[in-house]
């Protein structure tokens, strides 16, 4: 299957290509110190981003893309009980395919950064898919084809200006509410 690169999918990377640098560069995965209970705390964070965004996507999308299931898996592995950790409220609105596609552009992207998140955190802090790191590699051999596959999707989008911008604005929605969601849990490194 070949990639297919659509219009809406420029107009998402070049939309959010400034929320990624900027969310990137304040993650703490890289940072001198980072060690597994700082990878524990970050993934609660992560968890309370990810559970309420799989309940809004579920009319959206089949239960294989939801994040939550793997997350609280590594939570458990990492002795965090998932059940008490607290949810994000100020999440992008979901109200119709088009805002959907925006959540979804940014949450499916992130599981190929999560591939080289994978190998890192193999490599620093000894973690893997059963010691707290399915979430980093959730689709695991399906990654490539579950991301050509929601590229299709985006190709096959409502091609009008307004539904395309309102993809885009919901993909930097997206990028804002989780980072502030992270910073208010204490997770960034600046
Ligand atoms: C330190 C953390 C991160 C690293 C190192 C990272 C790295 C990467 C890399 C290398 C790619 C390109 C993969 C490829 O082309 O095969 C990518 C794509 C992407 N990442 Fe990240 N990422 C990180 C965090 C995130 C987060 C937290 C999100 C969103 C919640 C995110 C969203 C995306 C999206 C949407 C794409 C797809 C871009 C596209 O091809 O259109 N990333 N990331």
């Amino acid at each position: 299957m070949s990639v297919t690169v659509s219009p809406l999918l420029l107009a998402l990377r070049e939309g959010t290509r400034a929320c990624h640098q900027g969310l990137e560069a304040r993650l703490p995965f890289f940072s001198a110190g980072f060690d597994r209970a700082a990878y524990a705390r970050l993934l609660a964070a992560y968890h309370g981003f990810h559970a309420p965004l799989d309940t809004l996507l579920a009319e959206y999308q089949t239960a294989e893309r939801n994040k939550t299931p793997a997350l609280s898996r590594d939570l458990g592995a990492l002795a965090i009980d998932a059940q008490a950790l607290p949810v994000c409220h100020a999440l992008p609105r979901i109200d119709d395919e088009a805002s959907a596609l925006g959540v979804m552009y940014v949450l499916e992207g992130s599981t190929l950064g999560g591939q080289v998140l994978k190998r890192a955190m193999a490599e620093r802090l000894g973690i893997d898919t059963d010691s707290g790191g399915a979430f980093l590699d959730i689709y695991g051999a399906q990654t490539g084809a579950r991301w050509r596959s929601f590229l299709q999707r985006l190709a096959a989008a409502d091609p009008q200006p307004a539904a395309q911008a309102r993809t885009v604005a919901a993909a930097v929605a997206t990028f804002t509410c989780f980072e502030q969601w992270l910073e208010a849990r204490r997770v960034l490194v600046c």
